[in-house]
């Protein structure tokens, strides 16, 4: 396994549309380790092909306390979303430090492939359904900020401009 390199906002790379994978073999397989070694490296509960700089349709996640419950999601697709919707501050590993309020489906459902190309569904609410639609939002190209205004966008962008600049490292 390998730990990747995590693109960080604005970079322009963020923003591509991801190809659905065609067969889950030990390509696959070894991207979702690496995805994974990266995610846990980073301290975070989910993390996209996309933000590595693959777009591919791979994301994984473990919104479990214990940090031992990995899901890898294969082709996700989002097959129902609640009417209620649930406000909830997020984060993301291309957008370090930076937190804000997003309002997402405060439950959803959603079929994907697993690590060993099995078709699953899951249902997901709480964290977990925030982190898959934000991760699922990363395939399309969406970074969460792309929800707030303009100008908290534009201070955000300013600020991990000014800080990838100065070459500070935030680990
Ligand atoms: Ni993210």
């Amino acid at each position: 396994m390998a730990r990747l390199n995590i693109l960080r906002y604005p970079d322009p790379r963020l923003h591509t549309v991801a190809k659905p994978v065609p067969a889950v073999d030990e390509r696959i397989r070894r991207l979702v380790d690496d995805l994974l070694e990266t995610m846990y490296a980073a301290e975070g509960v989910g993390l996209a092909a996309t933000q590595v700089d693959v777009h591919e349709r791979v994301i994984v996640m473990d919104t479990s306390e214990t940090r031992d419950h990995p899901i890898a999601l294969i082709n996700p697709e989002l097959t129902w979303a609640s009417e209620e919707m649930r406000v909830a501050e997020e984060g993301c590993l291309s957008v370090p430090q930076i937190y804000d309020k997003v309002e997402r489906h405060a439950s959803v459902k959603v079929q994907a492939l697993d690590r060993q190309g099995e078709r699953f569904e899951m249902h997901a609410e709480g964290l977990a359904a925030v982190c898959v639609q934000h991760e699922m939002d990363h395939l399309r190209g969406k970074v969460f900020v792309e929800y707030l205004s303009a100008l908290k966008r534009d201070r955000i962008r300013t600020k991990l401009l000014k800080k990838a600049r100065d070459g500070q490292r935030d680990d």
